[in-house]
């Protein structure tokens, strides 16, 4: 089943990728990309997970780091401009183990095998890991975002509750050690631009229960129907037993 999902992330993202960098606010913006990065030493070999046009690696590169980006989408891969850069599967990573210093990944966990992509991030990284997630406000949600994402993104596997990441990476042999939180906003319809009319109709008349407007602060704007998103950033380091 994860292969089938896999293709339909691949497909979806070389639909979305040319249009990607301006489907949200968030996707370029750098507040919501540094928490990856806080109080790392400079200079340290990174490489990003689902690294998608690059948002993520240019911002650690512009802070001094050496920087690997890998992604799954071919044409999301096209228009990274990072240097050292490839297709591959973030939940099989073809790197030796320990091969950087940490590893990011933002909005991209949810696409991946979880127990492979942490054993995998766990061999993989020397010292720590970064991960941005965009979470649901409550557990109840989950069955809401469930069906969004069987229309946006079908080849999503998951929805993160907050604090769920990190209890996944527990299990994997890391520790938490800080999990933040900060809020943006975003245009309903900006990632769904792929869709054809009928279903971008259908995506807005799932937005309009009275309980997911209260949660989301869904709210209409010149025309536009705006909500608000919940960011969890994620640090890990490797746990001594
Ligand atoms: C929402 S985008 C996030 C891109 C970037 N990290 C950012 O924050 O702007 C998700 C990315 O995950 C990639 N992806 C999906 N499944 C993947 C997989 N199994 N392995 C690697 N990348 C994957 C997609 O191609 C897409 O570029």
């Amino acid at each position: 089943m994860n292969k089938e999902r896999h293709n339909q992330a691949r497909e979806t993202f070389s639909l979305r990728a040319g249009g990607y960098n301006l489907e949200s606010t968030w996707v370029t913006s750098v507040d919501l990309i540094s928490p990856l990065f806080t109080g790392l030493d400079s200079g340290l070999d990174v490489l990003d997970v689902c690294s998608g046009t690059g948002t993520v690696a240019q911002v650690g590169t512009d802070l001094g780091h050496s920087l690997t980006a890998i992604d799954l989408s071919p044409e999301m891969v096209s228009l990274n401009h990072i240097q050292k850069r490839l297709v591959a599967s973030g939940s099989a990573l073809p790197f030796v183990d320990c091969a950087f210093d940490h590893i990011t990944c933002r909005q991209g966990l949810h696409y991946l095998d979880l127990i492979n992509a942490m054993a995998e991030f766990f061999r993989v990284c020397r010292t720590s890991v970064g991960i941005g997630s965009i979470v649901m406000n409550k557990e109840n949600d989950r069955k809401f975002w469930q069906e969004y994402f069987k229309l946006a993104s079908p080849g999503r596997l998951h929805v993160f509750a907050p604090g769920e990441i990190a209890l996944i990476a527990r299990s994997a042999g890391f520790e938490s050690v800080s999990v933040t939180y900060c809020t943006s906003t975003a245009d309903i319809l900006g990632p769904v631009q792929h869709l054809n009319r009928r279903e971008k109709k259908e995506i807005e008349l799932m937005f309009s229960s009275r309980e997911i407007r209260r949660n989301y602060n869904v709210r209409l704007k010149n025309d536009i129907l705006f909500y608000d998103l919940i960011w969890e950033f994620t640090r890990l380091t490797k746990r001594v037993d």
